[in-house]
């Protein structure tokens, strides 16, 4: 193997690439770990040097070795041109729409987006003269229908915020190139470990890497990876932007690579687990894991996903907003908070009243689980002192 990990690497194992991706030792006297750059200034040898910016790093704001390393790790696991590296996975979805789209500019969105992404398109992209318009997760190749001269960007997120329906990845790429339109995806749920877009044909791939790339609830970060058409002009924008992170948290987030396969392995297995145990439980409707056999998007997750993560949702039995309340409330060892993908479990009530396209009728109401690495009988018991509460209530 290559030192740093590069050569050959998409023949080894992904537990062998995440431990070494990123950064050669040697670089740094052998030291394992690249060095955490603090950095505003760059110093030049001289005047010529300086005029013609002609060394590799020319101010803080455009990269170091830190954020070089992470962003080398990311191209590595996503097949990526170039990747760049801002302060929040919120900032890794705004970022590139500000790079990509301009007033005049027709931008479609799944209607079952995270909701964060859905207020920036409604408020800032809509100020600036961004007409946008939201469609069903469940359109495939019938986006073409949806399409206009003017549509710059197709904006996918799969499997869904809170409702987990799968959209046909590579249909959707197919209608939006024949119309010129780039495709951009949030794939923080799968993580490139078990679902890279590239490779079907996105253009640019987003993470909150706040979650399973950090893992331990303590970092904010995103990474935004784009495709050999796309990487030049989303760096300029990054650049012009000066949306940089911090070096502490691109460290961490490094770091939080190493062992993010065996982590996700640990949440894949006990969130399975429990998803199907849930089938089976008094007081739940349904279930919705697209890794389940029963999910109406089982089928197309399976062609196209290699794994699943942690987050899903159930929906109750009935009742509403009392019973749901009533079931987090019981809750001893799950939290009641929002942001996933560290080693504790979560649990939320879902609000699905921003949808404007994607209005599924439910049973009851829906609680989005995050299953840590706790052990799943006691998360169990945890669930039925929830559904216990829920039914009493
Ligand atoms: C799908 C998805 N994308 C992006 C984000 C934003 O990440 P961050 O919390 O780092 O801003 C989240 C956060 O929950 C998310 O769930």
């Amino acid at each position: 193997m290559a030192k740093d990990g590069s050569e050959h690497s998409s023949r080894m194992g992904i537990n062998t690439r995440l431990a070494h991706s990123g950064n050669n030792p040697h670089d740094y006297f052998g030291f394992v770990n690249p060095p955490v750059v603090h950095a505003s200034t760059v110093l030049f040898r001289d005047a010529a040097s300086m005029a013609a910016r002609s060394q590799k790093y020319t101010y803080g704001t455009r990269g170091t070795p830190t954020t070089d390393a992470l962003a080398h790790a990311i191209d590595a696991l996503e097949g990526s041109a170039g990747t760049i590296v801002v302060p929040s996975g919120l900032a890794a979805v705004t970022v590139p729409l500000l790079a990509f789209v301009s007033a005049g500019d027709h931008l479609l969105i799944v209607d079952t987006v995270y909701h964060p992404t859905r207020n920036f398109a409604d408020t800032m992209l809509k100020r600036l003269g961004v007409e946008v318009e939201y469609y069903a997760p469940d359109l495939g190749a019938s986006i073409a229908a949806l399409i206009k001269p003017n549509t710059k960007v197709v904006f996918t997120e799969s499997p869904a915020s809170n409702t987990f329906e799968v959209q046909d990845i590579p249909a959707i790429v197919k209608a939006a190139h024949a119309a010129g339109a780039i495709v951009m995806m949030d794939n923080t749920w799968a993580t490139p470990l078990y679902f890279r877009p590239l490779d079907h044909g996105v253009d640019i791939s987003i993470h909150a890497a706040t979650k399973y790339p950090a893992g331990h609830s303590d970092v904010l970060l995103g990474t935004v990876s784009a495709n050999e058409t796309c990487w030049k002009h989303l760096y300029e924008s990054f650049c012009t932007l000066g949306c940089c992170a911090g070096p502490d948290d691109v460290y961490q987030v490094l770091r939080g690579l190493r062992t993010m396969g065996v982590r996700l392995e640990h949440h894949q297995r006990s969130t399975l687990a429990i998803a199907s145990w849930l089938e089976g439980q008094k007081g739940v409707a349904r279930v919705l894991h697209p890794a389940l056999p029963s999910h109406p998007d089982h089928d197309l997750w399976k062609r196209d996903f290699s794994g699943s993560s942690g987050i899903f949702s159930i929906v109750l039995a009935g009742g509403g907003q009392k019973q749901q309340h009533a079931f987090l409330d019981a809750l001893q060892i799950f939290g009641l908070g929002y942001s996933w993908g560290g080693y504790e479990s979560l649990a939320v009530p879902v609000w699905l009243g921003d949808r404007v396209v994607a209005k599924a009728p439910y049973e009851g109401p829906l609680i989005r689980l995050q299953i840590g690495l706790e052990d799943v009988d006691d998360l169990k018991a945890d669930i039925s002192r929830g559904l216990t509460a829920a039914a009493a209530a």
